[in-house]
This record gives C-alpha cells, structure tokens and sequence, in this order.
C-alpha cells in the first residue's frame, strides 16, 4: 500500500507533469467546485421544512439537480465506511487489497479517497455508455447539475487513472520491482443510484475497480493470454474471499469491455454473481494514451458480497452506529453476524393514480427522506387500469423496521402521514 501511494506522489511531482493537465487533480477540482450546490440543497431542505407551518413537504426544484438534501448531507458527510478499521466493507476491501499487492507487488497502485462528484464525461462517455442509456436517466441517477453526477459506478475513474499512469510500469530498464511488464490499480468508493428499497438496495453503496494493464509491442499479448489472466486473477481473488467455492464464468455485456463476462459462484446453494469484468474497449485505452496496450477490468460491489460472507441480513446495518453490530467485527476475519434482536414489522399501504411521468424512484426516494433508515421495503403489489378513464393505479406496500429498536405505532402513523401529503403535494398524485 505504501509503496502505491509514494509512488504516486512521485507521479504528481514528476516536473514533467503540470498539475492543470494532471487528470486526476482535474477531477478533484471539478468535485470541490460542486460542494456549494451540495450545501445549497440542505439549506433550502432546512429552510422549506422551517416556513412550512402546516407542515407540508411542498419543494420547488430550484436548480436543476435531482439530489434530496438526505442524499446532499451523507455526500457532505463523508462517512466513508470503506475506510472504517474493521468495518464489514473495509474488512473485504483489505483482502482484496493484500491479495493484488501480493501478485502485482509495486506495479499496484491503491485508490480509496476520491471523492464522488463527477463529470458525465468521466461517468459515461469515458465508458462508451451510449447518449440513451437509461442509467443516464434522472431516475436512476442524481445530477449534482447538467453535467456533473454522483458517481454510480468507481469505472467513473477509469479514464483518469489510465491518463495518469500512462508512462508507468512498462519500463524495463527500471531498477527494482518495477521493471515488470505490468501496471495496475484498484479504486474504491462509494457510489449513487436512485433505485428500488428493500433489504439489499441502498440508494449509497461501495465499489471496487480493477484495472491490470500490459506492454504494448513485440511481446504484446493477445486478447486470449489477456482474458486468461483475467479470469485466473479473479478466480485466485474469489478463493481468498469465498474459499474452495464451485466458480463458473457466464459472458456478460458492459459497453466498456469486450469480450464481457460475469464471475458466480456457488454458495449457500445457489449461484451469485460476484463481479463483471472484460477486456477493456481499445478505444478507451487509446484515449487514455496508450496506444494499443491490451488490458483488462473489473468492478464488484462490496455490500453484496459482504451481506452474503458475514450474513448480514440487511444493507442498511452497514450504517448502524449501534455498539451490538459493531463489536462483532473486531478483527480482520470474516466472521458470522449475529443479529442481536429482530423488532417487529410494521406495514402500510398508500395507493394511489399515478401521473404519467411518475417513476417509482420518485416514491421511493421521498419514503426514504421522511423515514429514513426506519424503511426496510417498498414494493409496488397491485396495478391496475381503470376500464373507462384508462387511469393507472398503483398500491405500494411501505414496510416501517427499525434495527435497534421497536417503533410505536404513533411515530409510524405519523411517517405515513407525510409519506401521504408528500405524494399529494410534491409528488402530485391523486391518493385513492
Ligand atoms: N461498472 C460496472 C457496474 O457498476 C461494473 C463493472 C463491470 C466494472 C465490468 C468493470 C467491468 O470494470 O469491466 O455495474
């Protein structure tokens, strides 16, 4: 890890390397010149819940971002739980670590603290992802402005740290470990999507990118020798994590590699996906100044693999600050979670004709602001069109759990009850 980060450092003093075409200083300006919209969204969050004497969720959008002030704070926040000695997530992201520095040695550069605002550049075109592809919808994913994002994926810094090592690693005159024929890097972070709610969806999660790349030249390799070495890195990090598990490896398509491919396993009795990887596209290698040097890629979320190694029921425990989730992880093992109480259920239904630019994410998102942690579940269980008016209808379930605590069937009354006036006055449905 060490000798990442120096060598990093030697990057960005190198005297040949002015720091305004540095690509990855250029994306940390870009991310701390947005922090004011961020700081705007929670005052005007504040100040509308303040005047609101009749306590009415009403909200006029006043820029053209698409994040709730819940989602602005936690961005502020930086709890960064990646970072977290002993965290479930830092736990699995050390593994991965200890396993790649072990096989790549000097030529692995670790990454785990940029931030998560980013350019639509550098979280879709960089990546090939076509001008129409849903994620690049506002109902999938928060815009910070027009052009700038929450990360929803850590392949946002592909690109940059391509460009950034581009003359690395391939020198072979280089003294000491560094004169392999390989550069390579892991970047972490945390990552935003707007999406369903229940046990394994969070609208924050942690992700892991993988890149290895290869001399260009006499020597190059083939796509094949590359893919190969791909799937026996995985597969070798897979083993460190899940132990002898069954593997099998199912192609995939990302618009960013090619061939694509999916790694699952066996476990528990049934097949997971563990991550998606490929041959990174030439076009992105060439944009980054490499010219033809093959390479490949990876990215797997932590929560997910987490919930399954230490069986957490529930991705939201991976934000508990109780003292009962915590102190089951003292060491660097992975160790069985075990759930110290369950509280009971609450459920209730809000039905409702729907308008026809209403997207569930909307719904969702604003049971997520009033409630916070204390939503487990939202599911939409009945639809239905209305014969003459050909209004749609729809009834979704909002199931109320707290993890460290029974709720009273007041505190819950009164949610719903801003669940109901939110979707009236801001979300403009008709409740039924
Ligand atoms: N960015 C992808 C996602 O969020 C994951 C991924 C797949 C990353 C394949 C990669 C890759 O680098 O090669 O779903």
């Amino acid at each position: 890890k060490t000798t990442s980060s120096a060598q990093a450092n030697r990057l960005f003093s190198s005297s040949c390397r002015s720091s305004n075409n540095d690509p990855r200083e250029d994306q940390r300006l870009l991310a701390t010149s947005k922090i004011p919209i961020l700081q705007n969204i929670i005052i005007q969050g504040q100040q509308q819940l303040n005047s609101d004497a009749n306590n009415q969720l009403q909200r006029a959008p006043i820029t053209s971002s698409n994040i709730p002030p819940h989602i602005a704070a936690r961005v502020l926040q930086e709890k960064k739980l990646h970072l977290q000695k002993h965290h479930p997530l830092n736990i699995i992201k050390s593994k991965i670590e200890t396993y790649f520095t072990e096989r790549y040695d000097s030529s692995l550069q670790i990454h785990d603290n940029f931030m998560p605002i980013v350019s639509t550049a550098d979280n879709f075109d960089s990546l090939l992802i076509k001008e129409d592809h849903v994620s690049r919808s506002k109902s999938d994913t928060y815009y910070v402005d027009d052009e700038t994002v929450l990360r929803t994926h850590t392949s946002a810094h592909q690109l940059a740290l391509l460009k950034d090592t581009a003359s690395v690693g391939f020198d072979d005159n280089a003294e000491g470990g560094n004169s392999c024929c390989s550069h390579a890097f892991l970047c972490t972070g945390d990552v935003y999507r707007r999406d369903e709610i229940d046990r394994s969806h969070y609208p924050i999660f942690h992700q892991m990118e993988g890149v290895r790349m290869f001399k260009s030249g006499d020597d190059k390799k083939s796509v094949h020798e590359v893919e190969m070495d791909l799937k026996d890195a995985l597969e070798g990090m897979t083993k460190v994590l899940f132990g002898d598990v069954e593997m099998r490896w199912v192609d995939a398509y990302f618009p960013f590699t090619n061939p694509s491919a999916e790694l699952e396993i066996y476990f528990e009795g049934e097949w997971l996906e563990v991550l998606g990887c490929g041959v990174i596209e030439k076009e992105i290698v060439k944009a980054a100044g490499r010219g033809d040097q093959p390479g490949w890629a990876f990215g797997l979320g932590l929560e997910r693999l987490a919930m399954v190694l230490f069986s957490i029921p529930d991705i939201r425990l991976f934000w508990s600050t109780d003292p009962r989730f915590h102190e089951q992880f003292t060491s660097e093992e992975i160790v069985k979670f075990q759930p110290y109480s369950k509280y009971p259920p609450c459920l209730k239904d809000i039905s409702f004709w729907t308008t026809p630019d209403f997207h569930p994410n909307d719904l969702n998102e604003s049971i997520k602001e009033i409630a916070g942690d204390l939503v487990e579940r939202v599911e939409l269980i009945d639809e239905f069109i209305h014969p003459k008016t050909q209004r749609v209808s729809n009834c979704f379930r909002i199931t109320y759990r707290s993890m460290d605590r029974s709720l009273t069937n007041e505190e819950i009354d009164a949610l719903q009850e801003k669940v109901r006036l939110c979707a009236t006055e801001k979300l403009s449905l008709e409740l039924r």
